[in-house]
Order: C-alpha cells, then sequence, then structure tokens
C-alpha cells in the first residue's frame, strides 16, 4: 500500500509515519507544503528519510497562498466570531490540494494527516481530499486510533523519534500563527510570554509610534508607502513591522466545529492590520446599503472557511458578491502602530463617496439643510405613529 502523507515534521506526523510502516507495512511518501511557516525544510526532509519515508516533496505555496486565499480573505474581512483570521483554516484546503496533486502523481492508495478527532483540521482536510479526489481513502491515524499525547511521546522514545519536550500544538503560516494546549487550557489563566513569537509584548515595544501607508487596487494590498511590493513580500513586511509593535495578538474562546469550545491564542499582525485598513477603506467608498449587506456576507464567509466548507458552492457565490464590490475598492490607508496597538488614521480613495462640501459645517457646503425637513417628515412617519397611538398621545 502506498500512503501519501501531509507531514510537517512535528511529534504526530513523525509517529504516523513511522505507525503506518510499521502496523500497515506502507510505503510512505511525505510532502511537506510551505505556506509560509518558518520551518528549516531541508532539515524536515532529512527527518522524514531518516524515519522511513521512501521519497520526500517539498512543495513552496507561498504565492498561491496568499494570491488565492489570503487576498479573498483581505476581501471579505475575514474574521472568525469576530476575532479569529483564520490562517490555519485557510491554508488547509490548499495543502490538501498539493497533497492530492502528489497522490495523482504517484499512484498513490490513500492519503494521510496528522490529525486528532477533536478538532477542525480534520474536517477542513477531509472535505478538501473528498472534493478533490473522491475516490482515495482518508488515514487518520491520531483520529483512528484515540491516540493520546502521552501515549505518542512513550512511542516516539521507544522508536528513535527525536522529540522536544512539547508543551503547545502550534500551526503556523504566513497569515498567523496558533498556539494551543499546555497552560492555555485554562482559559484564566493569561497567556505565558514564551508562547508568542512573532509579536513583542506592549511593555517591550518602542516608544516611538510608526506611520504606515496601506495602498489598496480592487479589494488587495499592492504596496506599502507607495513603492509597489509582491504580495508574499508585503505579508511578510506587515508582520514584522506590525509584530514589533505588539499588535496582532488574539486571545480567544472559540466554537469548534465538533462542538468543543476551546481557547486559542493567535498572532497575526498582518491579517489584523490588513483587514483594519481594508475595512476603513469600505466605510470610505462602498453605500450605506452595500456595507450593511457586506457584514452579513463577510461573516458567513468566515463561517464557511472555519467549518471546513472551502469547495461549497455558497463561497464561490459570497466570492462574486465580494468581486463585485470590491471593484471599487482603490485608496490608500494611513496606519499607525504605537504600543499593541492600531489606528487607523487617515485615508483616501478617488473613488470615496465621502465629500467635505457635504460633510462641512463650514460655509462651502453644498447640502441644503432644509430639504432634511422633508426627508425626517417620511423616515419616522410610522415609528412616530406607532408611539403616538401606543401611548394614546392626542395631538391637539
Ligand atoms: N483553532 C484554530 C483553527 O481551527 C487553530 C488550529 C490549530 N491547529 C493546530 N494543528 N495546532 O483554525
Ligand atoms: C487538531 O485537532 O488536529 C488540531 C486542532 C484543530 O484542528 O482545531
Amino acid at each position: 500500500m502506498k500512503i501519501v502523507l501531509a507531514y510537517s515534521g512535528g511529534l504526530d506526523t513523525s509517529i504516523i509515519l513511522k505507525m503506518m510502516q510499521e502496523k500497515m507495512n506502507a510505503e510512505v511518501i511525505t510532502v511537506t507544503v510551505d505556506v509560509g511557516q518558518k520551518d528549516d525544510f531541508e532539515k524536515i526532509e532529512e527527518k522524514a528519510l531518516k524515519l522511513g519515508a521512501l521519497k520526500h516533496y517539498t512543495i513552496d505555496a507561498k504565492a498561491e497562498f496568499v494570491e488565492k486565499y489570503i487576498f479573498k480573505a483581505i476581501k471579505a474581512n475575514a474574521l472568525y466570531e469576530g476575532s479569529y483570521p483564520l490562517a490555519t483554516a485557510l491554508a488547509r484546503p490548499l495543502i490538501a490540494e498539493k497533497i492530492i496533486e502528489v497522490a495523482k502523481k504517484e499512484n498513490a492508495d490513500a492519503v494521510a494527516h496528522g490529525c486528532t478527532g477533536k478538532g477542525n483540521d480534520q474536517v477542513r482536510f477531509d472535505l478538501a481530499i473528498k472534493a478533490l479526489y473522491p475516490e482515495i481513502k482518508i488515514i487518520a491515524p491520531v483520529r483512528e486510533l484515540n491516540l493520546t499525547r502521552d501515549w505518542e511521546m512513550e512511542y516516539a522514545k521507544k522508536n528513535g523519534i527525536p522529540v522536544k519536550d512539547k508543551i503547545y500544538s502550534i500551526d503556523e503560516n504566513l497569515w498567523g500563527r496558533s498556539v494551543e494546549g499546555g497552560i492555555l487550557e485554562d482559559p484564566f489563566e493569561e497567556p505565558p510570554e514564551e508562547v508568542f513569537e512573532w509579536t513583542l509584548s506592549p511593555e517591550k515595544t518602542p516608544e516611538k509610534p510608526e506611520y504606515l501607508t496601506i495602498d489598496f487596487v480592487n479589494g488587495v494590498p499592492i504596496g506599502l508607502d507607495g513603492k509597489k511590493m509582491n504580495p508574499v513580500e508585503l505579508v511578510e513586511t506587515l508582520n514584522f513591522i506590525a509584530g514589533k509593535h505588539g499588535v496582532g495578538r488574539i486571545d480567544h474562546i472559540e466554537d469548534r466545529a465538533v462542538g468543543i469550545k476551546s481557547r486559542e491564542v493567535y498572532e497575526a499582525p498582518a491579517a489584523i492590520t490588513l483587514i483594519k485598513a481594508h475595512k476603513d477603506l469600505e466605510k470610505l467608498i462602498l453605500t450605506k446599503w452595500v456595507l450593511e449587506f457586506k457584514e452579513i456576507v463577510d461573516s458567513k464567509w468566515a463561517w464557511l472557511i472555519y467549518n471546513g466548507l472551502w469547495f461549497e458552492p455558497l463561497r464561490e457565490a459570497l466570492d462574486a458578491f465580494i468581486d463585485e464590490v470590491e471593484t471599487n475598492i482603490t485608496g490608500s490607508v494611513k496606519v499607525k502602530f504605537y504600543k499593541g496597538s492600531i489606528s487607523i488614521v487617515g485615508r483616501s480613495s478617488e473613488n470615496a463617496l465621502y465629500d467635505t462640501k457635504l460633510a462641512t459645517y463650514e460655509k462651502f457646503s453644498t447640502f441644503d439643510q432644509r430639504l432634511a425637513v422633508g426627508f425626517i417628515e417620511l423616515f419616522g412617519l410610522q415609528s412616530v405613529l406607532a408611539y403616538s397611538t401606543k401611548h394614546k398621545i392626542n395631538s391637539l
């Protein structure tokens, strides 16, 4: 039996790699997809081959991740339950796609992943794999055998699998870092400094604020401070700058697809910055009706991605709406980073509906205030009537 394993180099997938050879007599091909996690891919390959992998693939999917997934998330202001920018969730369908490409090329009988049966990642992987390659068998040993961390550590030691004492479960890519487990499982405990790697604590950030202008075209960022940048570089740069100012820490009690509530800690400096800036620019440009409706679309979009429904037609239909709306979202947003906070301090666009001549209280105003009286009369007609009827207020 030939199995293609989504291999991260971590504890779970290393154990699976060994177990599938031992218990199933399988030939295992490992694939590591580079979505911007800060790993040493040569070491991961070495480890895979040492643990018996027949062959190893490292696939650089960073550009694709930003252009086909992250950009969509920015246009949708995607935050699950208002907080989580979906880093892990967004990368799963892309990783699944790459695994399937290898499985087809290698004529494999099955694909395997290291997800537990308690989380969201299994839902995302399984649904993506089933959509892309319905015939392929899915093997998820941690879930199938109900493996626990203690058992895994024991197995690793017995089988010469190198492990560091692993406290947290960490997943990382260009759009953010997700950390769970250890002391974080107590939701009353403040996350210890050691869980953060991309962001400084506000106590340690620079004493001076830093300003940056983000340029958007059609809803996606194209450059910083007037300088064009390639998408991967732009996200990496923002992770660095915003992270240095302590922006992007998220401590979130979250509802998983399977119903479990979990405490998650995230670092997402670029995501928080870009979504905040993008949303602000939308407010300058879109009509109040589009803005109001888009909130509903955006939150449904985030819900679909979180729950592993990337391939659901509703996602594509929502994207069609979003793409139409975003054709107008071109302009610049000025942000200010300071001591763990990000503020939007300026915005401009040639498509702005904001008009100083209408908004001003100065004498160059073009708005005829007298028109407001008739508007108010009709606007509140029913409400005023209902109130006076209910409270028996008779006009004499
Ligand atoms: N709760 C987050 C999500 O569902 C993060 C999952 C992190 N995954 C991991 N293998 N550590 O997207
Ligand atoms: C896992 O269960 O494999 C990680 C956590 C999650 O998927 O939510």
